[in-house]
């Protein structure tokens, strides 16, 4: 078997140990990080277009007026740190902007969006060493050698994807991110700021039903990969803004009592049983600031449209 055959079945082993053990919690759950196959991707592509969906289009627009200036932020010569990138649209408007950046590392679950990316912008940016790494962020990884010299290193985390980690599980990813850069090293980080309810509920709950396909996807997946036989007519996307917590909250629910098979294994459903698959937390500008100065950051600077509903921030971490 050749590297990339043993990397795809050790990757399928963890997708079925991680679906059958979130499947077996009480409650359910199904990690968000398994959307992103390449139908997954494509569909979340998708989503970032929906009139509703306002984080992309906000935050796209935050680095096109603020770009120059988040750039002479960042400084001469970085090295980039991408997580979670996806199709690289953000990152390419940064990287345009960006004083002669020395090398860009891109780490993304999904290989394909990452290979194709990658293979842009080394047409684009013929200067730039370009170093992708298709791994889970949340797993240890190493960064790879060798490392053009660069300024300091600094990790751009677009998307508010950090949203998906509940708070506690939030800063310490973000305290690994701050060993990650090191000291005199930077994170800049895209978060969905709070807002009225029903503008977030409305991004989550599409009108051309994407979102609920991409979050059926999920199942369409498991089918495909592990054998089951999810029936996607039996199941409904659920989207809801818990306003205790912050967050939006977004479940697979059974329409009705039902039996799926996976592999060797069954699961009984109750009609209206949900299964969590992500969590998104919308964070104040004081919130966040205060959950990255608990992880090692200190706070240098905040981008915002007129609106606020959207923070592009930048944090160092102090020498
Ligand atoms: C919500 S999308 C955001 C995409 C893009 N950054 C944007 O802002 O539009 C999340 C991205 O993070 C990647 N991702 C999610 N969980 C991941 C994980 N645990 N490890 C690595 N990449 C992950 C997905 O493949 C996807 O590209």
């Amino acid at each position: 078997m050749n590297d990339k055959s043993t990397a795809t079945e050790s990757a399928k082993k963890v997708f079925r140990d991680e679906v059958l053990a979130g499947l077996a919690r009480s409650p359910r759950q199904l990690p968000c990080k398994f959307f992103y196959d390449e139908p997954g991707a494509h569909l979340f592509r998708q989503i970032c277009e929906l009139p509703e969906y306002y984080v992309t289009r906000t935050e796209i627009k935050i680095l096109r007026l603020h770009g120059a200036e988040i750039a002479a932020v960042l400084g001469p010569q970085i090295e980039l740190i991408g997580l979670g990138t996806g199709a690289g649209t953000k990152t390419q408007i940064l990287l345009q902007e960006l004083d002669r950046p020395a090398v860009y590392v891109p780490i993304d679950i999904s290989r394909e969006q990452l290979e194709k990316s990658s293979e842009r912008f080394r047409k684009m940016f013929p200067n730039l060493q370009i170093l992708p790494v298709a791994a889970d962020y949340l797993e240890p990884f190493e960064l790879p050698l060798p490392r053009h010299l660069s300024s300091r290193s600094v990790v751009y985390f677009p998307g508010s994807t950090i949203g998906n980690f509940e708070p506690e599980a939030a800063t310490e990813f973000l305290s690994r991110l701050v060993e990650l850069v090191g000291e005199g090293g930077g994170l800049l980080i895209g978060i969905d700021l709070q807002k009225d309810r029903h503008v977030i509920e409305a991004a989550y709950n599409d009108n051309a039903g994407v979102t609920a396909k991409f979050n059926k996807n999920l199942l369409a997946r498991i089918n495909r990969e592990l054998g089951a036989d999810f029936d996607l007519g039996r199941w409904q996307h659920y989207a809801i803004y818990n306003p205790a917590e912050g967050r939006i909250e977004i479940y697979l629910m059974s329409e009705t009592d039902q039996c799926v098979r996976i592999g060797d294994q069954t699961f009984q459903f109750r009609g209206g049983e949900k299964i969590l698959t992500e969590y998104s937390y919308k964070h104040t500008i004081g919130g966040f600031t205060m959950l990255a100065r608990q992880a090692g950051f200190e706070f240098q600077q905040v981008w915002t449209d007129d609106q606020r509903w959207f923070g592009v921030f930048y944090f160092i971490v102090a020498n």
